[in-house]
């Protein structure tokens, strides 16, 4: 039992490892056709797990960032695609809108979220503007009792599934001294005037995971759309959000490097070569034993990020260091799981080969390795 977990958090984590361990012969077919299944969104709905975090008045279970990172080990370790769907809807969007929407927009959006009818999409990152995400081009402008907004935003995750969209659009002109004055939040709904969403991304992993464009042609929200103060959404909203979200995919890298090491040391224990289970070969067991122990401290890198959280503290440069070493240490720990099955874990009907190409994305999404490194940095410098 870890020091930050309680009964609570780990009960909630067990029910759904085990409801995760019975998709596991359903993900195959759900990787190949893109796509997860409708009927397991309405599923992780009726568990509860979509709005784990939500308080309890708000609808939700009131659950800590310490069970919520939990339990997406447990989804990741099996199907990482449907964790990082349920790590954006419920940490980044739904933790946004708690922290700083109206009573009217919690009432209107967080049941839809919660529900399993879909899961939430944010949307910051552009063509011209990914790491230096203050740079963002999209527009909003105020045309009497609505807003306008028009920009270009890629990779967005959960588009295809999401009743609504966390749109950051900068109002008024750039000013080139303090770029990120100005971006606001709005709320769009998927099916509100001019909102077009494009093909999906054919991606090297996380293949079942919907990442897509999406356009703002005139697309036009009600004034009750800006989420949080206006102008402030870089901070606010952006960065403030990315914290809590670098813990949900520091605990998804996590869960992925546990999947893979799991598999690979059943494999070794069955697996015989020159008479012996290769478990028995010192090399073998030297990689497992590294990658073992790269799991357990990332992912008490990843509670304590967690717990601050829940405690009110500053988690900024702790989530980035969570983020920064679980998403590499996966890195490692998949090649370890690969090597060890050898060709079988090169194949495709391996699913240490599926883990090692969804790691990948863990070092890029929601910050590159390089940018944690910088805030961890900026933390220590003051510069
Ligand atoms: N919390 C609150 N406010 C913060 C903050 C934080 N953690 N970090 C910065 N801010 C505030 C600053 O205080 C400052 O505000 P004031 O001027 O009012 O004081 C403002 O934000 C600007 O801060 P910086 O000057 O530090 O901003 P910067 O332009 O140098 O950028 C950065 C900093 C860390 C590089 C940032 O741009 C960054 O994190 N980039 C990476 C973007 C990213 O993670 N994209 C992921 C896309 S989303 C995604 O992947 C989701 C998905 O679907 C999976």
């Amino acid at each position: 039992m870890l020091p930050v977990a309680g009964s609570d958090e780990r009960l909630l984590a067990d029910a759904v490892a085990a409801y995760a361990r019975d998709l596991a012969p359903r993900i195959p077919a759900a990787e190949e056709a893109g796509a997860i299944p409708r009927e397991v969104i309405a599923d992780l709905g009726r568990l509860g797990v979509l709005g784990m975090t939500i308080p309890e008045p708000d609808g939700g279970l009131g659950a800590s960032s310490v069970a919520f990172a939990l339990v997406l080990e447990e989804i990741a370790a099996v199907w990482p695609s449907l964790a990082v769907g349920v790590s954006v809807n419920s940490g980044i969007a739904e933790g946004t809108i708690v922290r700083l929407g109206t009573p009217e927009q919690k009432k209107r959006w967080l049941p839809r979220l919660i529900d399993g009818s879909g899961l939430a999409s944010f949307a910051l990152t552009e063509p011209g503007s990914g790491s230096d995400a203050a740079a963002l081009r999209t527009t909003a402008r105020r045309d009497g009792p609505t807003w306008v907004l028009n920009g270009r935003k890629m990779f967005v995750t959960n588009l295809r599934y999401a009743p609504v969209a966390i749109v950051l659009a900068r109002v008024g002109e750039m000013d080139a001294h303090r770029p990120h004055a100005g971006i606001t939040a709005f709320l769009v709904p998927t099916d509100a005037p001019g909102v077009v969403i494009g093909r999906a991304e054919s991606k090297m992993g996380l293949l079942a995971s919907d990442t897509s464009p999406l356009t703002l042609e005139d697309a036009r929200v009600g004034a009750d759309a800006v989420l949080g103060p206006q102008g402030t959404a870089f901070g606010a909203v952006a960065m403030a959000g990315l914290d809590g979200g670098r813990i949900g995919i520091a605990a998804q890298a996590v869960g992925i490097a546990r999947g893979a090491i799991d598999r690979a040391a059943a494999y070794a224990r069955e697996r015989r070569q020159f008479g012996r289970p290769i478990g028995d070969f010192q090399l073998v067991r030297n990689a497992l034993a590294r990658a073992q122990t790269d799991i357990s401290a990332a992912r008490l890198l990843t509670l304590r990020a967690a717990w601050l959280k829940d405690r009110g503290r500053p988690f900024t440069t702790e989530a980035s260091k969570a983020k920064l070493f679980a998403s590499e240490m996966a890195q490692r720990a998949t090649h370890v799981a690969v090597q060890t099955l050898g060709g079988y874990g090169y194949m495709r009907e391996a699913a240490v080969e599926r883990m090692a190409r969804d790691a990948r994305a863990t070092t890029i999404y929601e910050g590159t390795s390089e940018i944690q490194r910088l805030v961890i940095a900026r933390g220590m410098l003051s510069l």
